[in-house]
């Protein structure tokens, strides 16, 4: 491994530089050939990743879990009434705990600060398995699977359609970061956070690339090589869903949307999707989609991730 990444946490994309960047993905490839081939990688023999979730998960917890057990250690779930975290006691008592049992942490949450905390406070790498802000190692695996399929990254141009949300503002870093133009429509009000954006923006100046933030999806979508969205009510918005379906309405991705496009264009989707809304079954079952190539690669990428930092 030609990047020593060992120790450290993944909280944001944009705390990588782009060369560790390349390396989880390079490492990436060559365990998800090995795994392929049936050829051992038990880089973690004997190892043990705490999982801690406060919201639910498909991929995220499978995905981790699976891949830990496959490099030779053990995941441990802890579910949103298993720990005394953030009840009984405090972040940083639970960082400091932690870090005397486990080789890593893996936690999704609501507050990103919570996150930054258990880092801070913790001896042990902590990866970011999404909140309320970041969803990093989803990002990091679209970027991978669109290396896959496009065989380049910088130059390409990808459009999101929907909520500033989380999806978003990885993606604003994860593009910007590696020379990706990314324009992103979204509804008055619902736009990506300033900061993440003016951040993207300084980013993208110093790859040659471009951000734009816009309320038409037809204009973000023109000449894009990807299409990406995601639910318009993410966990913990449930309340504010039928809202939000009127709000977000015309910012569906459907056939006629994505004829905007470059005919090549690949469909990309975190999910879960809420099919119908976001997006279409016509599109998210398209040739053009790859949302199961990309729910297949959280396994491969975030295994590279836990060998790369524990
Ligand atoms: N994309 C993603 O993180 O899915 P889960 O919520 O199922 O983990
Ligand atoms: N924005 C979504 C992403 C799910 C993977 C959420 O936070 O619920």
């Amino acid at each position: 491994m030609a990047v020593n990444m060992k120790g450290k946490s993944l909280i944001s994309i944009n705390d990588l530089t782009l060369e560790e960047i390349y390396e989880i993905f390079d490492v990436s490839k060559s365990l998800k050939q090995k795994l392929l081939t049936g050829e051992p990688h038990r880089l973690l023999e004997g190892k043990t990743l705490g999982m801690i979730f406060s919201k639910p998960s498909t991929r995220t917890r499978v995905s981790f879990e699976t891949g830990i057990f496959q490099l030779g250690g053990i995941g441990m779930y802890f579910g949103p009434n298993d720990l005394q975290l953030k009840k009984s006691e405090s972040v940083s008592d639970t960082a400091k705990v932690l870090s005397r049992y486990l080789s890593g942490i893996m936690i999704r949450t609501f507050d990103h600060q919570d996150v930054v905390d258990l880092a801070k406070y913790g001896s042990i790498p902590v990866i970011n398995g999404l909140t309320d802000l970041l969803h990093p190692c989803q990002v990091l695996t679209d970027l991978f699977t669109i290396l896959e399929k496009k065989r380049v990254l910088k130059g390409l141009k990808l459009a999101y359609i929907g909520d500033g949300n989380n999806m978003a503002h990885s993606l604003l870093n994860g593009c910007s970061k590696v020379g990706m133009d990314i324009s992103i429509a979204s509804p008055g009000g619902y736009k990506p956070l300033q900061e993440i954006v003016n951040n993207a923006r300084a980013n993208a100046k110093y790859m040659g690339s471009k951000v734009s933030i816009t309320d038409d999806p037809v204009d973000a979508v023109k000449n894009a090589d990807i299409i990406y969205t995601d639910v318009w009510a993410s966990m913990g918005q449930e309340k504010e869903s039928e809202k939000r379906k009127k709000i977000f309405k015309s910012f569906q991705v459907n056939s006629s949307l994505v004829k905007n496009a470059k005919a090549d264009y690949l469909f990309m989707h975190c999910l879960p999707a809420h099919r119908g809304d976001e997006v279409t079954n016509e599109v998210a079952d398209s040739a053009n989609s790859v949302i199961f190539d990309e729910a297949e690669n959280r396994l491969h990428v975030q295994k590279a991730i836990m060998a790369l930092l524990m």
